[in-house]
């Protein structure tokens, strides 16, 4: 069993050793109740698990805490891949909702498994999910002073169960300031993508991610036969040209976890199957 979460980018400067050590704690304590979590349920279902407990920090910018759009909104995406069925399904641009990844959940079960906008929020009022304010008196000072956010602070999982089987999930709160109706790589396959072999989530500024094709591209090269370190390697080295700004956890079907990121400096926590580590 593996679990990897991330908590975003974080500017070194913008830290204090206080906020630093608040991260770690939050990050050791949600991969600890996953990974009993994780102990009867599978992958998918712990993918969710994490995810959630990550949108519920204000800490990050997914769910409470989700950064400010130019026109004063929160909107938000998430998505989940099921790396057995190769099912994915996710929410782009929801709005007053708790935890988006929940109701990339829900559309798992629909024909129609990704939904954007108005859509989203209109599905998510119909399946029950109560209105909810995400926003945070931080997130609001910065968005009325235009100060950027301490943190991209987008989040997501991947796992691996004890049956072999893998599931990545991601969520996030956009960029901060964009153009309403910007699509975010959180609820793409180019942020968040599992299949048999191989689970990715990543972090970062979404254009780039979404012009590499990140995800996807690392669990390609590990399902064409590269070791998960050099499929990391390569999808890195590809984002050079333009400096692409991305960070990804992932983990491999034999238990091989790994992360990267373009410039300093992902936060992550991981449970190799024996050790937990955190980095923040
Ligand atoms: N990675 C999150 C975003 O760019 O929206």
């Amino acid at each position: 069993m593996r679990i990897l979460i991330h908590g975003g980018f974080f500017s070194e400067s913008s830290q204090s050793n206080e906020t630093k050590l608040l991260k770690q704690k939050v990050l050791l304590d949600i991969l600890e109740k996953s990974k009993v979590y994780l102990q009867s349920n599978n992958a998918v279902a712990t993918s969710i698990f994490a995810t959630a407990m990550l949108e519920d920090s204000p800490l990050f910018n997914a769910g409470t805490g989700s950064q400010i759009q130019q026109d004063g909104k929160i909107r938000m995406s998430a998505a989940i891949m099921d790396g057995t069925s190769l099912k994915f399904s996710g929410v782009i641009n929801v709005e007053d909702i708790q935890n988006p990844v929940f109701v990339a959940q829900r559309l798992m079960k629909e024909d129609d498994r990704v939904l954007g906008g108005e859509g989203a929020t209109k599905y998510a009022a119909k399946e029950g999910f109560p209105l909810f304010s995400t926003e945070t008196e931080e997130r609001k000072k910065e968005y009325l002073s235009k100060k950027e956010s301490n943190g991209t602070g987008t989040v997501g999982c991947v796992v691996l169960d004890r049956q072999g089987k893998l599931a990545a999930a991601t969520s996030t709160g956009g960029k901060g300031f964009e153009i309403p109706g910007r699509v975010s790589d959180s609820a793409t396959i180019a942020g968040n993508f599992a299949n048999q072999n191989c689970a990715v989530s990543c972090t970062g500024v979404g254009e780039d991610i979404v012009s590499s094709g990140l995800a996807t591209k690392i669990v390609t090269r590990v399902t064409d036969g590269f070791s998960l370190t050099e499929a990391f390697k390569k999808s890195f080295d590809e984002l050079k040209p333009y400096d692409g700004f991305a960070g990804a956890i992932g983990v491999s079907k034999n238990g091989d976890v790994f992360f990267s990121e373009s410039h300093p400096k992902i936060v992550y926590a991981c449970f190799d199957g024996e050790n937990n580590t955190v980095f923040v």
